[in-house]
């Protein structure tokens, strides 16, 4: 079987992550990209050269009446996510969706509606369930090896690196929230969901004034316990997700694909990682796949929404949870201040509160 595949979108994302694995699936037969919509005549021809039988078209409407897919990858922005979706959808494409899902709830109910009225597959791309170390804890935490959770500690953090191409991560909104909380912020709400169960949020904070955040402070809760999230975008953290249980604890090195520490008495000890994925579409994989980078996970990710449509096994992150994502960030806007700057005089404290967004009017 080969799906006839359109990418949406050629910027950075997929020249870096996705387009050898795309190669792969296409030497390989799974998928046939036989389409590129991409309004940048430079990033076209860039991610085009890889794929020169594709079509290359400047606009989504042009591509869907010009040619049906089977499978759509929408690898645009976010603000574009929820429209080009929905249009791909009704045209009888099923569709892989890059994270975030898209900017509001609302704007996520529209595509799920439009998934279930084409009755199409809808699986939004988070490649971290792709991570063998992040699916052992959550496997570990399944079996409840460290018994009942007392506390987690989630923190991400570096200098701000990501080479877009585009600066349309950088729109900002009335209601806040395109920064740090929606870029890094989908990758941490539906790991933790995935790993310690549903989230809501307690206390949001972050440092936009005019623009857009580029740290995020979340207070979250689940069923089994508190916990705690801090994203940035320019102040490094320990980067690591510490979850404590009665029993011992386990630390994960965020971005790491094979290491996982758990203490159960007095030391830590490596974990032995033994995940793998389906990394073909027969029912009874013939290869699977332990993989140890980025590009390895999206083969996988993109695998498994073959498998999807195929087999009709669940996609990772279908369009539900998804939204749920989405649903808890935009809750965490609904209540957010302006983050605490102790480094400043207290008058400029103040000064710089009342130029928070959440403080205007
Ligand atoms: N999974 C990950 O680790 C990861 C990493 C980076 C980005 N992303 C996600 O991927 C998406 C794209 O991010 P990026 O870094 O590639 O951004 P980017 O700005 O570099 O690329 C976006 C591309 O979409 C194109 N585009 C703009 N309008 C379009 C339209 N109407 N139709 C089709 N294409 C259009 C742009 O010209 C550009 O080439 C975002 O949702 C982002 O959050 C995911």
């Amino acid at each position: 079987m080969t799906l006839r595949t359109t990418i949406v979108g050629c910027g950075a994302v997929a020249q870096r992550l996705y387009r050898k694995p795309l190669q792969a699936l296409d030497k390989s037969g799974l998928v046939r990209v036989h389409a590129l919509v991409e309004p940048v005549a430079h990033h076209a021809e860039t991610f085009g050269a890889f794929f020169p039988k594709a079509a290359r078209y400047a606009d989504l409407d042009e591509a869907l009446s010009a040619s049906q897919s089977e499978l759509t990858l929408i690898l645009s922005p976010a603000h574009l996510h929820s429209a080009q979706a929905v249009k791909v959808l009704q045209s009888g494409s099923h569709v892989l969706c890059e994270k975030p899902m898209a900017s509001t709830p609302e704007e996520c109910a529209r595509m799920n509606a439009a998934a279930v009225q084409a009755k199409r597959v809808l699986a939004i791309g988070m490649v971290r369930r792709f991570f063998p170390a992040y699916a052992q804890l959550c496997r570990l935490l399944q079996d409840d090896q460290l018994g009942r959770l007392l506390a987690f500690d989630y923190r991400e953090g570096h200098k701000f690196d990501w080479d877009v191409t585009t600066p349309a991560a950088f729109r900002p909104r009335r209601e806040g929230g395109t920064g740090v909380l929606f870029d890094i912020g989908p990758h941490a709400i539906d790991h933790l969901s995935w790993t310690i169960g549903d989230l809501t949020v307690s206390s949001y904070r972050d440092d936009a004034l005019a623009g857009i955040e580029s740290n995020a402070h979340l207070d979250v809760v689940s069923r089994a316990c508190r916990g705690i999230v801090r994203l940035s975008w320019n102040d490094p953290q320990s980067n690591e997700l510490r979850v404590i249980g009665e029993r011992g604890e386990a630390v994960l090195r965020v971005g790491q694909f094979s290491h996982l520490a758990v203490r159960r008495s007095s030391t830590f000890e490596p974990q032995r990682i033994d995940v793998s994925f389906a990394a073909d579409a027969e029912a009874r994989p013939k290869r699977r796949l332990t993989p140890g980078n980025y590009q390895e996970a999206i083969y996988c990710q993109i695998v498994q929404t073959i498998r999807a449509i195929a087999l009709s096994e669940p996609p990772a992150v279908d369009g539900r949870s998804g939204e749920a994502c989405i649903a808890l960030l935009t809750d965490a806007l609904t209540k957010a201040e302006p983050q605490e700057m102790p480094w400043l005089q207290p008058a400029h404290q103040s000064a710089v509160r009342r130029l928070h967004w959440s403080q205007r009017a």
